[in-house]
């Protein structure tokens, strides 16, 4: 379903590339025999009781809710975030997010839009012990029971984390939250289309049948050698050796700038370390060929463009005819929009090659559920790949810690104490 097209000649041998596919491929196996792969059989092995456990949860706060506020970062807050923003919220409830950060204004701001609303929460948290969305979990529980009293206030908590140990696992427990489960076997990055991402997608009136039917094609189609999703891995880890270590994610859709940031943490998180790695960065054009379209044309020569496109055009905004043609637009009259942001997408792709930029083109059929869980696939497909290529564990994040352990010696956290 997902397609894949590079344009790096003069950049890339041919010969040298399909050398490198052959290499990538090898290395597929890994993927389904390390203890957290558990996401790339996710979409034909998940647990069918919790799924419909998600619908009945959604529907409930759909009905009682004017909000849901899922509280979680990283892996645990991202991927759905990126699904809600692309695709749209289509329920009455609207979804905000907490635990995100440690910024008191932006928590204010969401205590300030809820307070006269109904609302519920979505705690999300594998470890179960994240400080950012622990601090934010006791504020808004702390609201939650203001407002409806400790039992209902129990029953509108529904908390994703680990099946067995944690400190939001124990308290869920002894409190009767409703539970979900992050498996064992998937991390954070890789865990969108596990309860940490449907449940908020399906309060959002979001079909996740869909979103889960498209993975499974994808899976079809890359779970034997890698498919397209090597081809991607490759063509990455070519580049990387000849100096391009950076890869810009450019999409010609607004709605992507938060699936861009999801695809920025998988890749950031996976392969930034033991000093290697792509640097991942992302523009939404053409707004943003307004402000990095010059260092993209004329820039340093070390970036390559990864465009990220909706094949399918959206039909219905046409240039209207106007008697005078005092704009000058009169050659574009009668045209769709979508003709005219088709036409600067192609300009774009050529004019930065020409200017020194490898272009890699990543296409989906529809802007829609199917086309967005094959997308998410392909992805985290590409990435496990392409770390295991760069000779890196693409499932672990040793270098979080050093910020965590600093920080709690500051706060005085007892086991912490700064020697
Ligand atoms: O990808 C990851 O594993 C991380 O980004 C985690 O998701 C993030 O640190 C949050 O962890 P937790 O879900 O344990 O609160």
């Amino acid at each position: 379903m997902i397609d894949f097209k590079y344009n790096t000649k003069g950049f890339v041998d041919e010969e040298e590339y399909q050398k490198q596919i052959d290499i990538v491929r090898s290395t597929v196996p890994r993927v389904q025999e390390n203890s957290f792969g558990g996401w790339a059989d996710l979409p034909i092995n998940y647990d069918k009781e919790e799924f419909a456990r998600i619908k009945k949860a959604a529907e409930r706060i759909n009905l009682n809710s004017d909000y849901l506020v899922c509280i979680g970062i990283g892996g645990s807050y991202l991927g759905h975030k990126a699904v809600i923003e692309t695709l749209g919220n289509t329920s009455r409830t609207k979804i905000l997010y907490a635990g995100n950060s440690l910024s008191p204004r932006e928590l204010q701001k969401v205590i300030d839009e809820i307070s006269e609303h109904s609302f519920s929460i979505n705690v999300i948290s594998k470890s179960g012990t994240t400080t950012e969305p622990a601090v934010a979990f006791r504020i808004l529980k702390e609201k939650l029971i203001e407002k409806y009293g400790e039992t209902e206030a129990a029953q509108r908590i529904y908390a994703t984390t680990d099946a067995n140990k944690g400190a939001l696992h124990d308290e869920a427990k002894a409190k009767g939250y409703e539970s979900f489960v992050v498996p064992d076997n998937i991390g954070g990055r890789y865990s969108v289309l596990t309860a940490v991402g449907l449940l908020p997608i399906a309060v959002a009136g979001i079909d996740i049948d869909k979103l889960m039917d498209g993975a499974e094609e994808e899976r079809a189609s890359l779970i034997s050698d890698g498919g397209l999703a090597a081809e991607y891995a490759a063509m990455r880890n070519l580049l990387l050796e000849k100096g391009f270590d950076i890869e810009v994610m450019a999409n010609f859709e607004p709605s992507f700038a938060f699936f861009n940031e999801w695809w920025k943490q998988l890749f950031g998180e996976s392969e930034g370390k033991e000093n290697k790695g792509i640097f991942p960065a992302s523009v939404i054009y053409s707004t943003d060929l307004h402000s990095m379209g010059q260092y993209m044309q004329e820039g340093r020569r070390n970036l390559f463009e990864t465009f990220v496109e909706v094949k399918n055009e959206y039909k219905g905004v046409k240039v209207p005819k106007f008697g005078e043609d005092l704009d000058g637009l009169g050659y574009l009259e009668g045209k769709e929009m979508s003709y005219v942001c088709k036409k600067a997408e192609r300009a774009t792709r050529e004019a930065h090659f020409v200017g020194g930029v490898p272009v890699l083109e990543i296409e989906m059929p529809e802007l829609d559920e199917r086309s967005l869980g094959a997308l998410i696939y392909f992805f985290e497909m590409s990435c496990a790949l392409s770390a295991f290529c760069l000779g890196v564990n693409p499932f672990n994040q040793p270098g979080v810690e050093a910020y965590k352990t600093r920080m709690f010696e500051l706060l005085g956290k007892p086991g912490f104490e700064r020697k």
